[in-house]
């Protein structure tokens, strides 16, 4: 299928695990990439070897002044946006919500909430049809956290359920503008950020790996992680033209957590 030839991508968080994997996905659909990583990442590297025409931009997500310059690079370089992946996020470190540092929770905020609707804030108008835009469609990824409570991540739950209600809004605000707005909501899914996870079950319960993995697992109906993969396709499936019905939805990506 080439559901995106013609189109422009815009992913942040675009080398880690699930961007890097949808970063490929759209490129295999043929789309042009404006990719963006913290400056720690080499996301020019990785937009070069993608064999698609794609861009890497350097930024930290919580200056808006790299949102701007996404939007600008899609303009000048593609023509235009149609989809926007907002997909860069942290956790702070585990902690029940009162021991959670004032200094990790504030980064924490200004990553994983102000540094999307930073982001959307650039979007919109590029992609508002009654300013000129094409139209097209923003997927954010929240988290399961984004819809229950998440212990010892209660400020991380703050910040995802903050950019559920960025999502609806942005959805029911623009409509009628030709934007679809949605957010994916997955589970610990095996990403660098929950082989960290695994880490710290194994260093703590003296687990071998998969038997931590499995732990983590345990309240999970399929009783196991997400694989990347399977939240990555989530994305590119909620981005889809042919997908052009389906906004303001929070989409759990979950094992069967959210069934029970
Ligand atoms: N892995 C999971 O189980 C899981 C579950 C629920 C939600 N999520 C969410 O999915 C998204 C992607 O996470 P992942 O699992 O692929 O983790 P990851 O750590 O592999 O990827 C996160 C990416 O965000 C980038 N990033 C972090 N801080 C940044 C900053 N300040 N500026 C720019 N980029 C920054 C990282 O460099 C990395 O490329 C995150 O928003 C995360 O909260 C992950």
């Amino acid at each position: 299928m080439s559901r995106f030839a013609g189109k422009t991508v815009l992913i942040t968080g675009a080398t880690g695990g699930f961007g890097s994997i949808a970063a490929k996905m759209f490129a295999a659909e043929g789309a042009s990439l404006v990719l963006s990583d913290h400056p720690s990442r080499d996301v020019a590297g990785f937009a070069a070897s993608l064999g698609t025409p794609a861009e890497g931009i350097p930024g930290d997500v919580g200056d808006p002044a790299l949102h701007e310059a996404l939007v600008a690079c899609a303009v000048e370089k593609f023509g235009g946006l149609d989809v926007a992946v907002n997909n860069a996020g942290i956790v702070h470190a585990r902690a029940r919500l009162e021991d959670v540092s004032p200094e990790d929770a504030l980064r924490v905020v200004n990553i994983d909430l102000m540094g999307v609707w930073y982001a959307m804030r650039a979007q919109i108008p590029a992609m508002d049809t009654r300013k000129g835009g094409r139209g097209g469609a923003i997927v954010n990824v929240a988290s399961l956290a984004g819809i229950a409570g998440a212990p010892q991540l209660g400020v991380y739950a703050a910040a995802k359920h903050g950019v559920v209600g960025l999502t609806k809004t942005a959805a029911a605000e623009n409509a009628r503008r030709g934007i679809r707005c949605n957010a994916i909501c997955p589970a610990y899914a095996r990403t660098p950020m929950v082989e960290f996870d695994i880490d710290n079950v194994v260093a703590e319960k003296g687990m071998e790996r998969e038997a931590a993995a499995a732990w983590i697992a345990r309240g999970v109906p399929m009783r196991r992680l997400g694989e990347p993969e399977e939240v990555a396709q989530a994305i590119v499936w909620a981005a889809a033209p042919d997908n052009g019905f389906m906004t303001g939805q929070t989409i759990a990506i979950d094992g069967g957590v959210m069934s029970v």
